[in-house]
């Protein structure tokens, strides 16, 4: 991460050379035209009378060439129901217990919890700060756990003090307890999560005192003061800085205080100012300039969720900020354009990262490296979210959509989204069922092996007896489960729920600690496996609730209604009365 080049030079933008060059073509072409003004005339009209003849199938030879789809199989048309799967939604109830008592038994108001040695710990010597209590609370006020509701409801009113000398992560810190404060505060009515809310926001809102406004990573809560990050030349992440927004402006309509909506949408008109042409984001800032520096793009971790917020930005207040819709369809094109391939045997969507590298003479080129982190699995869910709102020719659109109610960019927004998701559950093709951190995928310069199975991608470094390696993992992620859940809220296709069970009884299977919790495994190709001594808070917040809502009766919390942040905190869906949206 550290060993980019900290220069500012951008990016060479590679499609204004390309537009130049037809510019010199085009205007070749012209001093030839007059003579043959007759003949094209006559071509034109013959052109015409045959596109008026072959309308249907010439649009879709045309939407096939420019990569969009309205391919039949996208297009589920099965019987819909969307009623709860009761035995499946109760097992999610049961797994939630078997976490959350076995945490609360053994490390309560603890940040981190560590199920094999029965062991709380917390972010940092100075003390907790509510870390997994907070980011749980909503998941047991929706699945209906009353009593444990209330003893987490009473440990935040009582023992919880943000008041703690040391410095945290502002992303981190805000999407998991500011957005688990806010959401359990809209579920449950309760004022007191609202005080506590307003508490932390005013503790964190001084990291955003930069010359750019973009905040800094960290922020001292008890000094309420920004720190930069060191290890990143003080640079901020493109996606911690861009997930604030949906927790500050909520937090700005309950409090009826602008500020907190003001600093947050102030870094998206930066990003906005500092927009590169092809769309897509680099995955560092400069907090000084406000501008992008040259790093890596990609849709896995610090990139991830600019994507996400984008969309759910233009959500949160009922369409009516078209600037982010804009940003998002600039942004979606970009990953169409540049990120989205296909693996060489099976023909599998997957997105890739671009490496920037210079040569000699300081020349900057993209190196695409075809790897994809289990944090992208978020994607295929969000393109279909977008596809049946940012896509539709009109609201709402039916469940499932048709394709003539999507635009042709909707069109190609849902198929990309339904081939992320089936690539997603590929990567489960392992000896656990479970999928890894970060898969490969196989590209003719890496010497392919198409006897290894799965063939189209791979673990790195995974070698029989040697120590398992990084992106074997499989940490208790979310994506994939939230993808589903999405997926089928908006198709009703039973396949979405029979994916999530499978991924459930995985987890059940290999990460379940008898005594109580979930842990992670070291290697998701191995049987037995081995684990690490954690269960991270997004397994109760995100994973287990999502797991639960894919079972559940659609009415529970509906996509029309909500959005979720990126913590799998559900917030209301709002009319602005405070604001209206820069431009
Ligand atoms: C974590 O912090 C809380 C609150 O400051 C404290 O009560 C608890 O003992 C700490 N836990 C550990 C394991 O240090
Ligand atoms: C609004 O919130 C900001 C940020 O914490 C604070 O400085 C300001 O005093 C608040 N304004 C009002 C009217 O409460
Ligand atoms: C969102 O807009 C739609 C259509 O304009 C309207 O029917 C709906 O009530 C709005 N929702 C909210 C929460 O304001």
């Amino acid at each position: 991460m550290s060993n980019e080049p900290g220069l500012r030079k951008r990016r060479k933008d590679a499609s204004q050379q390309n537009a130049s060059k037809e510019a010199v073509t085009a205007a070749r072409a012209t001093t030839r035209s007059t003579s043959l003004s007759s003949i094209i005339v006559l071509v034109l009209t013959a052109l015409l009378f045959y596109l008026y003849q072959n309308s249907a199938s010439l649009k879709s030879t045309f939407n096939s060439w420019a990569g969009y789809s309205d391919s039949e199989k996208y297009y589920w048309k099965g019987d819909v129901d969307l009623t709860a799967d009761v035995p499946k939604r109760d097992a999610a109830v049961e797994a939630m217990l078997h976490a959350w008592l076995a945490y609360e038994r053994d490390a309560m108001g603890d940040d981190e919890y560590h199920p094999i040695s029965r062991k709380g710990s917390n972010l940092t010597n100075a003390g907790g700060i509510g870390y997994t209590v907070v980011d749980s609370i909503d998941t047991l006020l929706i699945m209906g756990l009353d009593e444990e509701y209330r003893r987490a409801r009473d440990w935040i009113e009582n023992k919880l003090s943000f008041d703690q000398d040391a410095k945290f992560n502002t992303f981190e810190t805000t999407i998991r307890v500011l957005g688990g404060l806010l959401s359990a505060h809209h579920l449950s009515g309760d004022p007191m999560f609202l005080e506590k809310a307003k508490d932390l926001a005013d503790r964190i809102i001084p990291a955003f005192n930069t010359p750019s406004g973009l905040p800094l990573s960290m922020v001292n809560l008890a000094k309420r003061q920004g720190v930069p990050d060191v290890d990143n030349k003080g640079l901020v992440s493109t996606a911690e800085v861009s997930t604030l927004q949906l927790e500050f402006r909520y937090l700005s309509l309950l409090t009826d205080n602008e500020t907190y909506w003001e600093k947050a949408e102030h870094v998206m008109s930066v990003i906005k100012k500092a927009h590169i042409s092809t769309g897509l984001a680099s995955i560092f800032m400069n907090p000084e300039d406000g501008r992008f520096v040259l790093a890596a793009i990609r849709l896995g971790s610090r990139g991830d969720s600019y994507y996400e917020y984008l969309l759910k930005q233009y959500l949160q207040t009922n369409f009516t900020e078209p600037v982010y819709r804009e940003m998002y369809d600039d942004a979606i094109n970009g990953v169409h354009n540049h990120l989205v391939k296909k693996s060489e045997f099976d023909r599998l969507t997957y997105t890739s990262e671009l490496i920037p590298e210079r040569n000699r003479l300081g020349e900057v080129s993209w190196r695409l490296t075809p790897k994809q982190d289990h944090l992208v699995c978020f994607l295929g869910g969000s393109l279909m979210l977008g596809a049946v709102t940012t896509g539709a020719v009109a609201q709402p659109a039916s469940i499932p959509p048709r394709a003539e109610e999507l635009s042709a960019q909707g069109r190609r927004d849902w198929a990309t989204g339904i081939e992320l998701i089936e690539t997603c559950m590929r990567t489960h093709d392992t000896a656990t069922g479970l999928s890894p951190e970060i898969a490969h995928f196989r590209i003719p310069s890496d010497n392919m092996d198409a006897t290894r199975a799965p063939h189209d991608w791979y673990i790195k470094g995974d070698r029989p007896g040697a120590p398992a390696p990084y992106d074997a993992r499989y940490i208790l992620r979310p994506e994939t489960v939230e993808s589903l859940f999405i997926a089928y809220r908006l198709t009703g296709n039973p396949r979405y729920r029979q994916y999530g069970w499978d991924i459930f009884e995985a987890i059940e299977k290999y990460c379940k600690i008898e005594g109580g919790g979930y842990a992670s495994v070291l290697n998701v190709d191995r049987v037995p496996v081995g684990l690490e001594d954690k269960m991270e808070t997004f397994f109760m917040s995100e994973t287990l609730k999502y797991l639960y809502l894919l079972f559940e009766d659609a009415n529970v919390l509906p996509l029309s209604k909500y959005v979720f942040n990126t913590e799998a905190h559900p917030f209301p869906v709002f009319h602005p009365t405070i604001r209206t949206g820069f431009s």
